[in-house]
C-alpha cells in the first residue's frame, strides 16, 4: 500500500439539492496532497455540482468541507430534520423516560451542530487568513533576528512583511481551490483582455504593483504554452485549446493549492485534448497542484487520475485506485461506462459488447437500500448486503 498522504480535501456526506431536484446526495470522498481524482458519471449526474459546492458557489445543503484540515463548507439541512424527528417522536411517540431524555439530548447536539456549521460559514476566511498573519509573522520574526543590526536589510524585510500582510489578511480560503470551467468560451469575458482576465485576481488579493503583476502573467503566460504577446488580445482571438489555456492561467496564477478541472477538455478537438491533459499533467508535476478532474467518460481520466469515483444520478456508486477500477469494476453502472470505451483493436471492437445500465433491473433495494461500502482496502462500492455477497463471491472475495 501506498504511504499515507495527507488529505488535502475532505468532501463529508455533501448533498446538494435545488427544492426537488437533489444534484449531489450523501457523496462523500478526499483527495490527498498531489493526487489526481477523477470523477466521471453522464450529463446531469452531479459532477458540476459537486465541484461548485467545494468552491462556495452553493450554500451546501447537508454535510462537510475540510479543506486542510479546516472545515470550509458546513450545511445544516441534516440537523434540522434530526431536530425535527426527536420533536415529532416527542410529540407522538410516548416515550419512556429514558428515550425521552435520549431524544432531549438529540435536539440539544444538533443545535450546537447548527450553530458550529454558522459559525464555520461566518468564520472560515476569517481564521484561515490570521493563521497566514501568524505565519507570515514568524518568519519575519526569525529573518528580523537574523538580519540583527543590517538597518537597510531589516527596513527590506519590513516592506515585505507589511505587503505580505497586506495581502494575507484579504485571503479566502477558496482562493486556494481554483476552478477550470467547462465551457472556455462562457467562462472568458470577451471585453477583458488576457492579461486583464489573468491579473484581476491578483488584484483582488490586493496586490497594486504594475511591473510585478505584469511580470506574473508573462511568467504564467509561458508557463501555460502562450506568450506574452497574447496578453493584449481578447479572449475571441484565440482557439479553444488557447482558450482553455487563458483558463488555466487565470487558475494558477492565484497559487492554488488545489485546481478543480471541469470537463476541461470535453470541447475540444481530440487532438487538441491530449495537449490540454498534458498541460495539466506538467503543471502539477511542476507545482505539485492537488486536482480534481471531472470528465463523463472513463477514457479521458484513465491515464490522468490517481483515484476515481464513478456518480450516477447524485450519488456516488464505486470509488477506487484508477487501476483497480478498470480491472475489477464492481458496480453495473461502472461496468456499462467501461463498457462503452472502444478500443484502438478492431478484433476486440468487433467482440465488445456494450452493457447497458438498468438501475432497476440491476438492483433489489426493495428491503434494504444501499450503503457506500469498502469491499477491498480503498475499493469502494455502493450496495446492500446481498449485492455485496454476490460481489465477494463473483470477485472471490
Ligand atoms: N443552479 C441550479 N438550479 C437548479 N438545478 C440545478 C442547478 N445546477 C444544477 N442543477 C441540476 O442538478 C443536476 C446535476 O447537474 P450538474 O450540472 O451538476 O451535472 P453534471 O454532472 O455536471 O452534468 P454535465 O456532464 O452535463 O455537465 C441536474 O439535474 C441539473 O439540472
Ligand atoms: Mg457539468
Amino acid at each position: 500500500m501506498a504511504e499515507e498522504k495527507e488529505v488535502l480535501l475532505k468532501v463529508e456526506h455533501l448533498c446538494q439539492y435545488f427544492k426537488n431536484v437533489k444534484a449531489v446526495d450523501d457523496v462523500s470522498f478526499d483527495i490527498k496532497k498531489g493526487e489526481v481524482f477523477g470523477l466521471v458519471g453522464e450529463s446531469g449526474c452531479g459532477k458540476t455540482t459537486t465541484g461548485r459546492s467545494i468552491i462556495k458557489i452553493y450554500d451546501i445543503t447537508s454535510g462537510n468541507i475540510y479543506f486542510k484540515g479546516q472545515r470550509i463548507g458546513a450545511g445544516t439541512k441534516s440537523y434540522y430534520d434530526a431536530i425535527k424527528a426527536a420533536k415529532e417522536e416527542l410529540r407522538k411517540g410516548n416515550p419512556d423516560a429514558s428515550r425521552r431524555a435520549e431524544l432531549e439530548k438529540i435536539i440539544e447536539d444538533n443545535k450546537k451542530e447548527i450553530q458550529s456549521a454558522k459559525f464555520t460559514k461566518k468564520n472560515c476566511d476569517k481564521i484561515f487568513a490570521k493563521s497566514l498573519v501568524e505565519k507570515l509573522t514568524e518568519q519575519y520574526e526569525q529573518d528580523k533576528a537574523a538580519a540583527a543590526g543590517d538597518s537597510a536589510k531589516l527596513a527590506e524585510l519590513k516592506k515585505k512583511y507589511d505587503a505580505d500582510v497586506r495581502v494575507a489578511k484579504k485571503s479566502k480560503l477558496v482562493t486556494k481551490i481554483q476552478m477550470i470551467f467547462q465551457d472556455p468560451i462562457a467562462s472568458l469575458n470577451p471585453r477583458m483582455t488576457v492579461r486583464e482576465i489573468i491579473s484581476e485576481g491578483l488584484i483582488i488579493r490586493g496586490i497594486k504593483d504594475k511591473e510585478y503583476i505584469d511580470n506574473r502573467v508573462y511568467d504564467i503566460l509561458e508557463r501555460v504554452g502562450l506568450v506574452r504577446e497574447h496578453a493584449g488580445r481578447y479572449p475571441h482571438e484565440f482557439s479553444g485549446g488557447q482558450r482553455q489555456r487563458i483558463g488555466i492561467a487565470r487558475s494558477i496564477v492565484m497559487e492554488p493549492d488545489m485546481l478543480i478541472a471541469d470537463e476541461p477538455v470535453s470541447a475540444l478537438d481530440v487532438s487538441i485534448q491530449a495537449q490540454v491533459i498534458n498541460l495539466l499533467n506538467d503543471l502539477r508535476n511542476e507545482l505539485g497542484l492537488t486536482i480534481l478532474f471531472i470528465a463523463h467518460d472513463l477514457s479521458v481520466v484513465k491515464y490522468f487520475s490517481d483515484r476515481i469515483g464513478v456518480m450516477y444520478y447524485g450519488h456516488m456508486v464505486e470509488l477506487a485506485d484508477s487501476d483497480e477500477l478498470f480491472r475489477h469494476p464492481i458496480h453495473p453502472y461502472t461496468r456499462s461506462l467501461l463498457s462503452a470505451i472502444p478500443l484502438p483493436d478492431p478484433h476486440f471492437e468487433k467482440q465488445r459488447v456494450r452493457i447497458v445500465y438498468n438501475p432497476i433491473a440491476d438492483h433489489d433495494y426493495s428491503e434494504q437500500g444501499p450503503t457506500f461500502r469498502e469491499i477491498l482496502p480503498g475499493h469502494f462500492v455502493s450496495c446492500n448486503d446481498a449485492e455485496e455477497a454476490k460481489y465477494r463471491e463473483e470477485f472471490g472475495l
